[in-house]
């Protein structure tokens, strides 16, 4: 088969895309709080290894999955929690389908590809709704301890305002 250079370009990028998803929703699997999310992120791991496979068919290449997005992904479930990062990565795999639906044309494969992103994103979106929300995000315990030692810095800056004014006998504001 004989591929522009433009296009395999296009499908490299998608084959990694895939490989990394796979180490991505396994990682995800091992970190979330329940059984149906592990076993869903488990099978969404094993439809993106066949679509790797599918780009491999057209590429010829041998790709090795990316850490990155995996550790990035993990620590945005941490930080943020389910409700936050689900639909993130629902509008993730939408947002592949667009560029799928081009590829398909000249490669046919990359059709069954496409459905399942779709499907991907519907899947992420349905384990929002079943109601098992025992993670616990970080943001909020980050959150509160920024907003405390901002309100100790901001008490302090006005105490130390307020003395300062008080020794000198004067309002700093007016100096200068
Ligand atoms: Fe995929």
């Amino acid at each position: 088969m004989n591929i522009s250079a433009s296009d395999r370009a296009r499908l490299l990028k998608a084959q990694q895309g895939e490989l990394d998803g796979v180490v991505t929703y396994l990682r995800l699997a091992e970190l979330v709080s329940n059984e149906t999310d592990a076993k869903t992120f488990k099978r969404l791991a094993a439809d993106e290894g066949r679509h790797a496979a599918v780009f491999k068919q057209y590429t010829g290449e041998v790709l090795q999955p990316k850490r990155l997005q995996a550790i990035a992904v993990a620590l945005a479930y941490r930080l943020l929690g389910k409700r936050i990062l689900y639909p993130i990565i629902a509008r993730f795999e939408y947002s592949a389908v667009p560029g799928y639906e081009q590829l398909m044309k000249d490669y046919p494969e990359v059709g069954s590809v496409k459905d399942d992103e779709k499907r991907h994103g519907d899947t992420l979106k349905a384990l929002l709704g079943n109601g098992e929300y025992n993670d616990a995000p970080l943001i909020l315990p980050i959150a509160s301890v920024a907003l405390l030692v901002f309100s100790i810095f901001y008490r302090r800056r006005m105490y130390h305002g307020q003395s300062d004014r008080f020794l000198k006998g004067t309002d700093k504001t007016q100096e200068g």
